[in-house]
């Protein structure tokens, strides 16, 4: 039990998927998983564990931006034994070149939090992917032939704002979309020698001002949902 998650110890796999969303989890745990367990509802930010074919997985939210996941990481990778962590969520394209519904692998998160240089005094501004589990999902997605963007993105500490144009840091770094949790993440797993991956959605094109609509969001996800499946099963070794 930490602070955040009333898992008993052992009730956490050591590979979770973290949307955002405690409903999305609860999604990926009844209709993906077999035998989910509801294993912590602390602020109704919920935790299952199950299987995916025979594999122990667990599935929790992280809460919007990178505070909320930065206390979920943490607790998960220091109190749970976690090793690790592939973020699923959704973002906003800044690249005209991305469709609604395409798919990134992060490489790297690019940010002005000062997140990173609070918590653990790291002054970077970009933040890898940490571990290998980055080119574990690259290698499924090629496997199965799932279309997969790969680069930086942008993970903002706002969702609204009075600032016209694209975040000048953003650009400098070529970001492809921006989200806001990855770069916490990354930070905590780098502090914590851990493995972080994100796999993002696209949700919303900024600059055409379209997004997915409410009803096609959980259709919209699955793609994402499969692959982060996969990739967990082909890194955990029974
Ligand atoms: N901004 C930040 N996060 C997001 C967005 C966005 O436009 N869309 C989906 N997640």
């Amino acid at each position: 039990m930490s602070i955040h998650i009333s898992a008993k110890p052992g009730e956490i796999a050591p590979l979770v998927l973290l949307p955002g969303d405690p409903l999305r989890a609860k999604f990926i745990a009844n209709e993906l998983l077999t035998n989910p367990r509801l294993v912590s509802e602390t602020r109704n930010c919920l935790f299952y564990t199950g299987y995916y074919k025979n594999k122990q997985i667990s599935v929790g939210a992280s809460g919007m931006g990178c505070p909320s996941i930065g206390i979920y990481s943490y607790e998960l990778y220091t109190e749970y034994q976690v090793d690790t962590i592939i973020r699923i969520g959704t973002c906003g394209a800044y690249d005209p070149g991305l469709r609604l519904f395409d798919l990134i692998n992060v490489k790297e998160a690019v940010s002005e939090s000062t997140f990173a240089l609070h918590a653990w005094g790291i002054h970077d501004s970009v933040i890898e992917c940490q571990g290998d589990v980055y080119n574990t999902i690259n290698t499924v997605a090629a496997q199965k032939g799932w279309p997969l963007h790969c680069g930086a993105i942008h993970s903002s500490d706002v969702f609204y704002s009075n600032q016209e144009g694209f975040s000048p840091l953003a650009m400098q770094h070529n970001c492809l979309a921006v989200e806001m949790e990855s770069f916490a993440l990354f930070a905590n797993a780098k502090h914590c020698g851990k493995n972080a991956a994100c796999l993002l959605t696209v949700s919303d094109l900024i600059a055409a001002k379209q997004k997915i609509s409410p009803d096609e969001r959980e259709k919209a996800l699955l793609p994402m949902m499969q692959l982060a499946l996969e990739t967990a099963h082909h890194r955990i070794i029974e």
